[in-house]
């Protein structure tokens, strides 16, 4: 069998997205996650771009053994260093370099010319060979560029040094078979391509992202570029679970991977846990629906023979239908192994204060799931913000004005309000903007459950809008209505220091 390299790029591409960001510790966490579950490269960041990004790729660099730790620049030399610099404690390193080399690129973002470019490229990875053996270039937006221009590119960076050529459709423009054909054309008309392996990096702009990606795989590309749950750029990268599991269900293709796919599902939860990005219940392979059967002919074939109506064993992807449910009466010791399980380790005092959170959560529901838990996981990161509701009462119903009154503390002094709204959170978001006082708009409002039950919790996304920024904001409760002031609080704290 072939092997395909596995790069993924959630704490890069898929970081990227707004409000999706990590900090350090959190980024470790995913790393490591990645790292069990058999990524081969974990691109770490964008060193240049801030100092928070610079040090997240150290401490993984630091945190992880064996995946090629990988950090990106613009085909500039001060990235190159800076990058090179992040990566000092990597023990397998890989600097990501490039340059636009579509017409649009070329034309309208460098005011340059194809051989300008060419020569910035064999610049940019002669440079980076300085630092480092493996070298990545990028040709960005490579999906729109033409395939004679981009076969040069690709030949000259071989010949400067680059180990992998990555072959980006940045702005998922292509249909699959012709960035098949791309692949194909680049396979068979460059030379020294065997020098190097070619990566595929897709956008999912038109919903073709894994399509062109396996694509890409079937006429000769050997790595791809991925992210747990599909998450990056506008509508987002491949997903890497769909890849890892179309190579497991079509084995006639003949391609392997190092994914244990049975950590696909507890990664899932936790990026989407970590970033605050809830997983759409349709979603392939991990969404909430990927493996349940609502129309009675198919629980029926389902029941008689499972391979009726499924390709993949939910226990492929780590779905485990039997695990331990938690409730009221579970120990420490449950709590901690279901947080192992999930990807979260914890020390002994900060295990005390999630089960204290875990035991008033169990006394409003009857049984705790694997959200539930990740959400108390995280539940640190709003304890340390500055602005924290203190209460919150709302009285509504039908033929009454709903009415909330608020208490904030703001960093530690007590500000109360109330307000008359057209619904419960209406009524509280008013109150909450007496207080705070400042111009800002909700531009989107989700709120989604958490499994089942009228007992279960609601996970709230926000969006608020403040001076021409949008800034998120996430917030979980049994109650939604506290839930959703949660989230509006959260978002605020990001703009009101
Ligand atoms: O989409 C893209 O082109 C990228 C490159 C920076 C690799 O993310
Ligand atoms: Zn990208």
């Amino acid at each position: 069998m072939d092997k395909l390299f596995i790069f993924d790029t959630t704490l890069r591409d898929g970081e990227q997205v707004p409000g999706c960001q990590l900090n350090t510790i959190e980024k470790i966490q995913v790393a490591k996650a990645l790292e069990t579950l058999g990524v081969d490269v974990i691109e770490a960041g964008f060193p240049i771009s801030s100092p928070g990004d610079f040090n997240s790729v150290v401490e993984i660099s630091k945190a992880v053994t064996w995946p090629t730790i990988c950090a990106l620049t613009r085909g500039v030399q001060k990235d190159i260093d800076v990058a090179a610099d992040a990566l000092k404690f990597a023990k397998n390193k890989r600097i990501h370099t490039g340059i636009g080399t579509s017409e649009f690129h070329i034309k309208y973002k460098f005011n340059s010319t194809q051989d300008e470019i060419l020569e910035r490229a064999v610049a940019a990875v002669k440079y980076a060979k300085k630092y480092v053996e493996d070298v990545e270039f990028y040709c960005e937006d490579a999906g729109r560029t033409d395939n004679v221009y981009l076969a040069r590119v690709v030949e000259a960076v071989i010949k400067a040094g680059a180990t992998v050529v990555n072959i980006p459709d940045t702005t998922g423009y292509c249909l699959p078979w012709q960035y098949g054909e791309k692949i194909k054309f680049l396979m068979e008309n460059v030379n020294g391509v065997h020098n190097a392996v070619l990566s595929t990096h897709c956008h999912n702009d038109l919903g073709m992202a894994t399509a062109n990606t396996i694509s890409g795989v079937l006429n000769g590309a050997r790595q791809v570029e991925v992210t747990i749950n599909g998450i990056g750029e506008r509508a987002g990268n491949t997903s890497l679970e769909e890849v890892a599991m179309i190579l497991k269900c079509h084995k006639g293709m003949d391609i392997d991977t190092n994914i244990n796919t049975q950590k696909i599902y507890p990664i899932s939860r936790m990026v989407s846990s970590l970033m605050n990005m809830p997983v759409q219940p349709n979603k392939a392979i991990v969404g909430r629906n990927a493996f349940a059967h609502s129309s009675g002919i198919h629980q029926d074939g389902v029941l008689k023979n499972r391979e009726s109506y499924e390709i993949m064993d939910p226990t492929d992807v780590g779905i485990d239908k039997n695990s331990i449910v938690l409730t009221a009466r579970s120990g420490r010791a449950a709590l901690k192994h279901r947080l192992s399980v999930l990807g979260v380790e914890v020390e002994n005092g900060k295990l005390d204060e999630i089960y204290e959170a875990f035991l008033k959560l169990a006394d409003k529901k009857k049984d705790i799931n694997d959200d539930d838990v990740l959400v108390l996981a995280g539940m640190e990161r709003t304890e340390k913000q500055r602005i924290k509701l203190d209460y919150l009462q709302v009285t509504s119903g039908i033929g009454v004005k709903a009415v909330a009154s608020v208490g904030l503390l703001i960093a530690g002094e007590k500000f109360e309000a109330a307000a008359t709204g057209n619904g419960p959170v209406d009524a509280a978001i008013k109150a909450l903007k007496k207080i705070i006082n400042r111009t800002m708009t909700l531009q989107e409002f989700t709120i989604q459950s958490m499994s089942k039950g009228s007992d279960d919790m609601g996970k709230v996304h926000m969006q608020v809008e403040h001076a021409g920024v949008v800034y998120y904001g996430f917030g979980a409760n049994t109650d939604i209505v506290a839930a959703s002031v949660e989230a509006y609080v959260n978002a605020i704290n990001q703009f009101v220091k």
